[in-house]
């Protein structure tokens, strides 16, 4: 498997350490962190495998630093590239857009030729809707601080062990 880039923000407090958790499951020699606020195409056009993180805000809505560079996304060609995408959301409160950002995030990526890898059967979690869920599956990890943040080292593992099997 070639290196793995993960991608979040670094100013944040609750993804950044899901994040950390994501890099030691992951093994820190085989993945390499890159700020999510500083990010550049060139990030994109030289790695292969990425993991992102995606907490939703707004009401349903990616972060400032992800909505700043969607229209820079939407025009790049990522075939042949592989992708997992995570996100912090809180189902109690607001369990009509719970993790939205996940699902907003994975429909550029596909729209872009992207391969999406480490999508989980939608179990375990109480919302009412979810632009992340597709039928029973999440197109990526739903994690919830604020409601289960004891299930989310077990779940962070359990997905890493998946995209070690589905990464090239
Ligand atoms: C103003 C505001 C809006 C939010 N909107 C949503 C939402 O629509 N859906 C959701 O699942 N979580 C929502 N959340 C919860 C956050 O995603 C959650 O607190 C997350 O842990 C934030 O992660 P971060 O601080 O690392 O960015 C919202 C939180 C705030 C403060």
């Amino acid at each position: 498997m070639s290196k793995t880039v993960i991608i979040y923000s670094f100013h944040t407090q609750k993804s950044k350490k899901v994040a950390e958790k994501v890099i030691e499951a992951f093994g820190t020699e085989n993945i390499q962190a890159v700020n999510a606020e500083e990010l550049t195409s060139d990030v994109f056009e030289e790695n292969d495998n990425f993991i992102l993180s995606a907490p939703t805000w707004f009401d349903g809505e990616l972060p400032n630093y992800w909505d700043e560079f969607v229209p820079e996304l939407e025009e790049m060609d990522l075939k042949n590239k592989t992708f997992a995408v995570f996100g912090l959301g809180d189902q109690k409160g607001y369990p009509e857009n719970y993790c939205d950002a996940i699902g907003i995030l994975v429909e550029i990526l596909e729209s872009c030729g992207a391969n999406i890898v480490g999508k989980i059967p939608a179990e375990g979690y109480t919302f009412e809707s979810s632009r992340a869920q597709r039928g029973n599956m999440f197109v990526g990890l739903p994690l919830d601080q604020e409601n289960q943040g004891k299930l989310t080292a077990e779940r962070v593992t359990k997905w890493v062990a998946q995209l070690k099997n589905e990464m090239k």
